[in-house]
């Protein structure tokens, strides 16, 4: 009830600003390193397999998009991402070395037990649940689990259980990397340092927010926006864009930036305001140059930046500084602004922020 809402309005304000204490309970046993996270037989299982398949819908679908990234690139397995509804009709091709990743902060949706089943019936028998729910039909249908712990989350709209994910399947990436002899003890206490950092620079993310809802308050009169990220951070910008339609009802599409040239920029005019999330990363000058082309057309560019990112404001740009820039962890920090752009969105629209027109925080049926 109202009681446990302490100073909020709303569960999903709540649980955007619960996120640092979330990832503090999720990472409290994790004091190394090792395929014991993930359950008994982790070692036996994540030394078995050559690939990595994500099923999982919605947000958790979007940080399952995050893992690839992060997999691929720590522990050079071969990674692919996949809506659960499509999965479980499609004719995929089989391989007993895959290890199948859920990804579900219920542990109850529908599509997400049936691409499970699926791939288990095909002879993909390395299964992992991430989820949050540990008496969840998908923890006792996997033999590996890894629960995050965000708490009960009420509002609809997936906020600290998407953060945690994130913190899951890093660690995932890490072990995985760790499996094939792929991390040094350099590394990785390197890693682990970078993790415990999080909770205070997810803070300090937070305390944008009176910046972020002089943004909003723009963006509430707009009908469409776009949404652009490269790299690990176009997850991020499509979290962001599934976000401002759940809860704000605002038409908004993410694009991987470079692909602006082949449609969406017919889009662009100073009514189609543009969102861009722009940390500094080793494809920020290309994003960039993708911005410029929005300027061209005189689109308002909204630009999520990092500390010391030249990026300057003007008029028809404006720029958000994250405090500082996180490495392989700047995903994690850049959804808290896309999180509280979507939620000041709503707030001046007035809608059902908890409790959204026509959805409903898990989806049992198919
Ligand atoms: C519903 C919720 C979303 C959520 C999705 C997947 O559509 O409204 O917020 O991301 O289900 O839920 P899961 O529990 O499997 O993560």
């Amino acid at each position: 009830g109202a009681a446990d809402l302490g100073p909020y309005r709303y569960y999903m304000q709540k649980e955007i600003f619960e996120q640092p204490r979330a990832v503090v309970d999720t990472l409290q046993d994790v004091t190394s390193i090792m395929p014991e996270l993930f359950g008994d037989n982790g070692w036996r299982v994540l030394n078995a397999v050559d690939s990595v398949l994500l099923l999982a819908c919605g947000g958790s679908y979007h940080a399952a998009l995050t893992a690839k990234y992060w997999i691929e690139s720590l522990a050079r397995l071969p990674v692919s991402v996949e809506i659960a509804s499509e999965y479980r009709y499609r004719d995929g091709v089989p391989n007993a070395k895959t290890l199948v990743v859920a990804v579900s902060q219920s542990g109850e949706t529908a599509d997400v037990l049936g691409a499970l089943q699926v791939a288990k019936r095909q002879g993909m028998h390395h299964t992992l649940a991430i989820c949050n729910v540990p008496t969840s039909a998908l923890a006792r249908e996997c033999s590996l689990t890894f629960f995050t712990r965000a708490g009960v989350e009420i509002g609809v709209a997936s906020t600290k259980a998407f953060t945690t994910q994130l913190v899951a399947l890093f660690l995932l990436a890490l072990t995985l990397a760790q499996c094939r002899r792929r991390l040094s003890e350099q590394d990785e206490q390197r890693h682990l340092l970078a993790l415990r950092h999080l909770p205070d620079a997810m803070t300090r993310v937070l305390a944008l927010e009176p910046q972020i809802v002089a943004w909003a308050e723009q963006l509430t009169r707009r009908q469409d926006i776009l949404f652009l990220g490269r790299g690990m951070h176009y997850p991020i910008a499509m979290e962001g864009a599934l976000k401002m339609k759940e809860i704000a009802y605002i038409h908004a599409e993410a694009y991987a930036a470079g692909e602006l040239k082949h449609g969406p920029l017919a889009l662009v005019s100073d009514e189609m305001p543009v969102v861009a999330v722009a940390p500094n990363d080793r494809l920020l000058e290309k994003l960039k140059s993708n911005m410029h082309e929005v300027s061209a057309r005189s689109g308002k560019l909204y630009v999520f930046a990092d500390i010391d990112c030249r990026i300057m404001s003007g008029p028809a740009i404006e720029v958000i500084r994250l405090t500082e820039h996180h490495g392989l962890l700047s995903p994690i920090l850049h959804t808290i602004p896309m999180q509280l752009l979507a939620f000041h969105a709503a707030l001046a629209r007035g809608t059902d922020i908890d409790k959204p027109r026509n959805l409903a925080k898990s989806v049992t049926v198919e």
